[in-house]
Formats: structure tokens, C-alpha cells, sequence
């Protein structure tokens, strides 16, 4: 009955938006998008355990992850609620833009310019990151200031320069305008929209997309013809220089520390020390700047602050800041969270402010020694990397990419080996 009743909701006409998609040839954006996740759907559907992983390891995720949180449990009608609100304009004041629009999943649900742009065209100082694997993460955001899912979504919809909804109420209203959406949440939730439920089933629809089955898994699994000798030898400069900040274990597959770094990026063009300044002085209950200038040797985890603390616009403002702006230590100016690696091939360009274009200019980045200043992280210096070996370690990148995205994986290729002008 229950599977039967849903099945009708979501072929009727759910949303208009997106009903309209569904029916159209790939012509609209949002159609195109959808055609793309749909063709990304595992054989077994998304709620099974996922390519690449044992049932064992599945399990571990869930529980070591948090995808089952009470009150929002994986199930079937939140996932399908949580991907039409996904594509959903009317999240935004201006019914233009939806999470798809800067999370597109033509683009590995990342977008391929630099920094956002919101609602009214403003230009927002973030690169928008990939939501494939955001489920295996602790905590979100590149200054890490929201520590679950369900917490991250309302920043969106509710940013004045992202979505530009003026409060809960008037999303609620909105949805519940759609008779199918109150039958919907009524079926995943037992009550009548409400905003708390429109960020669980957002949550609930991300924590399907999980993409960790690549030719670099095969590899360590024992294949050893999955990947090039090139992308081998680059996995052996990775493991000398990189896997500090960005560790391969099976429990925590992502290739992050899930730790704060300042690797140089931002220092070209922005006054770290002013804005500190500024900031500090600026952030309500704190009368002067930061005093700590050497870390401890681990970061406190329970001392991670909530997104409550800092408002997005001021995020905005002296967000360059990145973790020092939340923990207010001074060390930690520049400092954003260890990118995840996976599939990383497909979500130029990189870094939280997108101001590197292909995987080679990161790699000559680290070469290079990142962009020394005060705050830069110690394991950054020069590497003294051949060209060959720097093609070597964007090999081994590339073959970071879930099979499923085999396709993307050469297109991105052929792209970034233009970019960079190395030979294909
Ligand atoms: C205007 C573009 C834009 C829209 C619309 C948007 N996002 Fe984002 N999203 C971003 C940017 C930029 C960031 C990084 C912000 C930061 O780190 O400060 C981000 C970060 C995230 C993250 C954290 C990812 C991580 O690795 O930590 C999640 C999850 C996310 N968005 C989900 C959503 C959802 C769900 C919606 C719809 C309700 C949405 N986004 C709408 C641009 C956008
Ligand atoms: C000191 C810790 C540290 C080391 C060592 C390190 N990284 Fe990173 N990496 C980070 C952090 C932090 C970021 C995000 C920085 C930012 O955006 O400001 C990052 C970002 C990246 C990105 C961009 C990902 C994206 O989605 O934008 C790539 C690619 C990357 N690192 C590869 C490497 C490679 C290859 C090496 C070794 C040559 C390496 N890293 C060494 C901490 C580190």
C-alpha cells in the first residue's frame, strides 16, 4: 500500500517544476540533471548497500556515520521527498534556484565556476563542493561549522545570499501549496510540512549518494592492472607526501583527516592579518584578538561550535578567516578543512575559493612549497617533484573515480590535459 500510494504521488504532478522535467525530453536543466542522477542509480536502487562496499563495511558506515539518526532513518519515501526538494525552485525567494543549481549533478553535484553565485546574482566567496560521499563526513562546510546534514540545509535556503527565504515559515508555506508534498511528508514523516522535515529529507536523499568504488579500491584490493604504473608510482609520492592530511583507511574512506589546514590558498589576494582584525573585534563577546599562536597538539572536538555562532553573513564578510573565524585561534587563520579526495577528478576547479583550475596546478601548489605566510601548515613545503612525477600524482587522482562516473573520469581528463597543456 504504502510503496504502491508513493509510487502515485511521485509519478502525478508533483511538483510542477519537476513534473514538467520528468515528461520533457532532456531539453530543461533541471530535466538534464535528473536524466543524470537516475542514470547514476546502482542496480539494486539507492537504498542498498552501494557498489564496492561488503554489507559488513555498509553497516559500519551507517552507524559510524550517523545515516540512520533517529526521527530520520534511511527509508525509501524520504529519500524520493528529499530528491524532489532537491530539484525544488520554490526553496528560493525568487522560485530560480534550487540545491541542484550550484550542486548540479552534471557536474558531480559540485559546478565548475570558481565561487557560487545566489540569489539576485550575488556573487557568493565559496566554491560550491561535490555532495557525492558528503554523507561519510563529520562535519560540513570548508570551515567545518555544521556538524550534521540535517543541521547544514537550513543554511541555504535561509542564506540572503544564497536562497534568500526569509524564514521557516514562508518555506513551509510554500511546500505545503503543493497538495502532493503534504501527502508526501505526511508518508515520511506522519505530519504536515515542517521545516525540520524538509532538512531531514534533504539529508536523508544525500546520504544516498555514496561513490567509493573506484580503480584505485581495485588496486588495493590486489588488482594491480585497475590502475596505470603512472597512477601506482603517483599513489607511492602520495603516500610520502600527502596522505598526513589526507589518510587512505577503509573506515574513513574519503582520503581527510576531517582536520583544518592552511595549505596557502587565498593569500594572493586578500589581508589576512586585517581582517582578523576586524573580525575579532566585530564577533559579538570578544573584545580583542585571538591569543593562541601555537596549536595544541589535537584539536579539541567537542569545542567545535555550531553554525549558530557565526552568522553566514559575516562567514561572507571574513570568511578568508576560515577555521580561526569559529575557534577564534589565531593559528588556525587560513585554515579550511583537508578536502576529500574521491572523485575529485570531476569538480574543478579546487580549493575552498576554486582559484585553481586542474588537478596539475594543485599538484605544482604542494610542489611549489603552497604560498608561505604565518599560519602555513608545516608539512607544506617544497617538494622538489619532476614534471614527470607531478604527472604521476594527478594519475593517481584520477583514479580516485567511482566507476559509475568512468565516462566524466576521461572527459575531465581530456579537459584538465587542455587546461594544462600536458600531453594527453
Ligand atoms: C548558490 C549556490 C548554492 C546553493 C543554491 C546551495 N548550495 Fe550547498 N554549498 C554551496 C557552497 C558555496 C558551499 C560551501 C560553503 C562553505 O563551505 O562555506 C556549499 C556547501 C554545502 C554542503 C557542505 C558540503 C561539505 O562537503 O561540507 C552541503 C551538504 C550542501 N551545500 C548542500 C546543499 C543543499 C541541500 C542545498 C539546497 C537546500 C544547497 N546546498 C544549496 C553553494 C550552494
Ligand atoms: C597539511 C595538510 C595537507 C597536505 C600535506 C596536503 N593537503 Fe591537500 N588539502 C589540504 C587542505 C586543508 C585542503 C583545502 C585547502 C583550501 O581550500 O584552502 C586541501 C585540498 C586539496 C585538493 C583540492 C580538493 C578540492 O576539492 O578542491 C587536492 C586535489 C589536494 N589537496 C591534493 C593533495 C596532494 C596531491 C597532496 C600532496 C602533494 C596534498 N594534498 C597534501 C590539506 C593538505
Amino acid at each position: 500500500m504504502r510503496p504502491l500510494l508513493l509510487r502515485l504521488l511521485l509519478s502525478a504532478t508533483v511538483a510542477p517544476t519537476l513534473a514538467h522535467a520528468q515528461t520533457q525530453p532532456a531539453t530543461t536543466p533541471t530535466a538534464a540533471a535528473l536524466a543524470t542522477l537516475d542514470a547514476l542509480a546502482p542496480t539494486n536502487g539507492w537504498l542498498t548497500t552501494p557498489p564496492g562496499l561488503s554489507d559488513e563495511l555498509w553497516t559500519y558506515y551507517r552507524r559510524e556515520y550517523t545515516l540512520d539518526p533517529t526521527g530520520n532513518e534511511l527509508d525509501d519515501t524520504r529519500v524520493a521527498l528529499g530528491r524532489l526538494l532537491f530539484f525544488e525552485q520554490r526553496l528560493s525567494r525568487d522560485r530560480t534556484l534550487s540545491c541542484a543549481s550550484c550542486h548540479d549533478p552534471r557536474h558531480a553535484f559540485a559546478e565548475p565556476r570558481p565561487t557560487s553565485i545566489g540569489i539576485d546574482g550575488q556573487k557568493l566567496t565559496r566554491n560550491a563542493p561535490t555532495l557525492l560521499n558528503v554523507a561519510l563526513q563529520k562535519h560540513f562546510f570548508w570551515d567545518g561549522r555544521a556538524s550534521s546534514l540535517e543541521a547544514q540545509a537550513a543554511g541555504p535556503i535561509l542564506n540572503p545570499a544564497e536562497m534568500g527565504m526569509p524564514g521557516p515559515a514562508t518555506v513551509v508555506a510554500r511546500i505545503a501549496e503543493v497538495p502532493e508534498y503534504v501527502a508526501l511528508f505526511e508518508l515520511a514523516y506522519g505530519r504536515a510540512p515542517q521545516f525540520d522535515d524538509i532538512a531531514r529529507a534533504l539529508a536523508a536523499f544525500q546520504r544516498t549518494l555514496v561513490f567509493v568504488d573506484s580503480p584505485f579500491d581495485a588496486f588495493r584490493a590486489g588488482k594491480q592492472d585497475a590502475i596505470s604504473e603512472d597512477a601506482r608510482r603517483g599513489f607511492a609520492l602520495f603516500a610520502e607526501h600527502c596522505r598526513s592530511c589526507h589518510p587512505i583507511s577503509l573506515r574513513a574512506p574519503l582520503l581527510s583527516d576531517g582536520n583544518f589546514h592552511n595549505v596557502g590558498i587565498g593569500f594572493d589576494n586578500n589581508d589576512h592579518r586585517a581582517l582578523a582584525h576586524a573580525a575579532f573585534s566585530r564577533l559579538r563577546g570578544l573584545d580583542r584578538a585571538p591569543t593562541a599562536t601555537e596549536p595544541p597538539e589535537t584539536e579539541p572536538v567537542e569545542a567545535r561550535p555550531s553554525t549558530a555562532e557565526v552568522p553566514g553573513d559575516v562567514v561572507g564578510e571574513f570568511g578568508e578567516l576560515g577555521r580561526a573565524l569559529l575557534s577564534k585561534l589565531e593559528y588556525q587563520v587560513g585554515s579550511f578543512r583537508t578536502a576529500p579526495l574521491r572523485n575529485v577528478a570531476l569538480t574543478a576547479p579546487y580549493m575552498h575559493d576554486g582559484s585553481l583550475a586542474t588537478l596539475w596546478q594543485v599538484v605544482d601548489h604542494y610542489n611549489q612549497g603552497g604560498r608561505p605566510n604565518p599560519w602555513q601548515d608545516p608539512q607544506i613545503r617544497k617538494l622538489q617533484l619532476s614534471d614527470a612525477q607531478v604527472d604521476q600524482l594527478v594519475a593517481f587522482l584520477f583514479s580516485l573515480t567511482d566507476n559509475r562516473l568512468a565516462d566524466a573520469n576521461a572527459r575531465a581528463l581530456a579537459a584538465q590535459q587542455r587546461a594544462a597543456r600536458r600531453r594527453p
